[in-house]
């Protein structure tokens, strides 16, 4: 039994992304509207376990307030996703994950990510080691494509032989990237896998869903534990509330809360422990949706530290 099974049903999962899902964004995300789930950016065992671990550590900083969390990893050696799984029991987090969809080129070069989906003795290696060491104190879950040049079902069929707390789907496969619509039938395919392959396995559909309202009706046609949106909040912090106000929100308020977010973000890494070009791509998300914020965006991208972006919002 893990708190996956408490969670409401369908729930609503912020995915993984990079250089936005930090601390941060999650801070702000938990007080607009909170996911019942959030996600870690994704995090690289191998650098974690080596000397320049110090580096990795700002992407596994972690608030009460944004919990439950689980973090995600990615790399290559099984006894650094064991010692990694062994760090997160240590900092608080709620679950692991291993990320097994990723398709960008200078990831799967080196086998890692979604090339997994064609090493299947190695993808096996790497949860057989994270479940020992998360044993009863974390549940595991995968976040995984429906195949890596076609789609190949025998994947989820694999993953699902490994009893894993949960399995997220990204409904197109690695050689699609994101360039073709998502397809929610093959996560429906999965679900009903999973009920006569590891019935205890939670299943969570990804993939275009912008809000809650079309993930509710995805879970309710596919029969899905749990959705996840990405993109969807870097159009709307609310896209996860029952109904979002963000439509009718006013320069100022907008403004307000990129403020807000900034001084959190100064405040979080005040040894500027992480740099500031990653800001710039909330940009969209804020100054938009208000006369001149095509104007203020190009100023704001003109700002080099937090504290000019903050003077000129402010
Ligand atoms: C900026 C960005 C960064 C991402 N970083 C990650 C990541 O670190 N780990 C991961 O599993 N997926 C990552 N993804 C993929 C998303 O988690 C998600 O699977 C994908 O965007 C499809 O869902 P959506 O249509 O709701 O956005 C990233 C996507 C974006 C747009």
């Amino acid at each position: 039994m893990s708190f996956l099974e408490d969670l409401p049903k369908p729930f609503f999962v912020l995915a993984p992304m990079d250089d936005v899902t930090d601390t941060v964004f999650r801070q702000i995300v938990a007080d607009c509207a909170k996911p019942d789930l959030m996600y870690t950016e994704f995090v690289n065992v191998d650098g974690l376990q080596s000397p320049g671990r110090e580096h990795l550590l700002p992407k596994l900083k972690l608030t009460g307030k944004e919990k439950p969390v689980i973090a995600q990893l990615w790399g290559l050696n099984p006894e650094n996703f064991y010692k990694s799984t062994k760090d997160l029991i240590e900092m608080g987090y709620d679950g692991v994950d291993l990320n097994m969809g990723c398709p960008v080129k200078t990831v799967i070069k080196n086998g890692a990510c979604a090339a997994l989906i064609n090493s299947r003795e190695l993808a096996g290696d790497i949860i057989d080691a994270t479940k020992d060491a998360a044993g009863d104190a974390l549940p595991v879950s995968v976040k995984t494509r429906v195949g890596f040049t076609t789609v190949d079902m025998s994947w989820i069929e694999f993953l699902l032989t490994k009893i894993l707390n949960m399995l997220s789907i990204h409904g197109r496969t690695a050689k699609e990237m994101s360039k073709v619509p998502a397809n929610w039938d093959l996560i429906g395919q999965a679900a009903e896998l999973r009920n006569s392959l590891s019935p205890s396995t939670l299943i969570v559909g990804n993939g275009d869903a912008l809000n809650r309202r079309q993930g509710l009706e995805l879970a309710e046609k596919y029969q899905l534990d749990g959705i996840m949106i990405g993109r969807g909040i870097l159009h709307d912090p609310f896209a996860l509330a029952a109904e979002s106000p963000w439509a009718d929100w006013d320069k100022r308020q907008k403004l307000e809360l990129f403020a807000k977010h900034i001084e959190l973000f100064i405040k979080t890494y005040e040894n500027h422990e992480r740099k500031f070009e990653p800001l710039r791509k909330f940009c969209k998300l804020y100054i938009n949706g208000f006369d001149g914020a095509s104007e203020l965006r190009a100023q704001f991208m003109e700002t080099k530290t937090p504290q000019q972006a903050l003077e000129l919002l402010t």
